[in-house]
This record gives structure tokens, C-alpha cells and sequence, in this order.
């Protein structure tokens, strides 16, 4: 599923990069550019992060 229209970027582009490890929000930022554009991906990307962390 896309997470990020304007850069087409994949909920699975996102996973994979977080089991890297090391990951968080500017990471994925620098890296897939998620949030770079009209940013409305990016309170979902960051419940994503939080998710993964398992940060409440
Ligand atoms: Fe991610 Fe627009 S949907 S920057």
C-alpha cells in the first residue's frame, strides 16, 4: 500500500528500511523522502516508526 503518494514510496519500502535498524523519522526522510513534498504522509510514517518501536 502507498504511504507516500508523492514520492511512491511503500509501506513495505518503510518496514524494510526500519528492520535495518537504526531507523527513525529523519532516516527515512534522507532516504525515501517521505514528508519532503505536501507532507501528509508524515503523521502516518510516524505512527509507523512509533508502531515498530512499539512507542505508545
Ligand atoms: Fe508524502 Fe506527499 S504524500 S510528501
Amino acid at each position: 500500500m502507498y504511504i507516500c503518494l508523492c514520492q511512491g514510496v511503500t509501506d513495505r519500502d518503510i518496514t524494510d528500511l526500519l528492520q535495518q535498524g537504526g531507523v527513525g523519522m529523519r532516516q527515512l526522510r534522507q532516504q525515501l523522502k517521505v514528508g519532503s513534498q505536501c507532507g501528509r504522509c508524515t503523521c502516518t510514517v510516524r505512527q509507523m516508526v512509533n508502531s515498530f518501536y512499539q512507542i505508545a
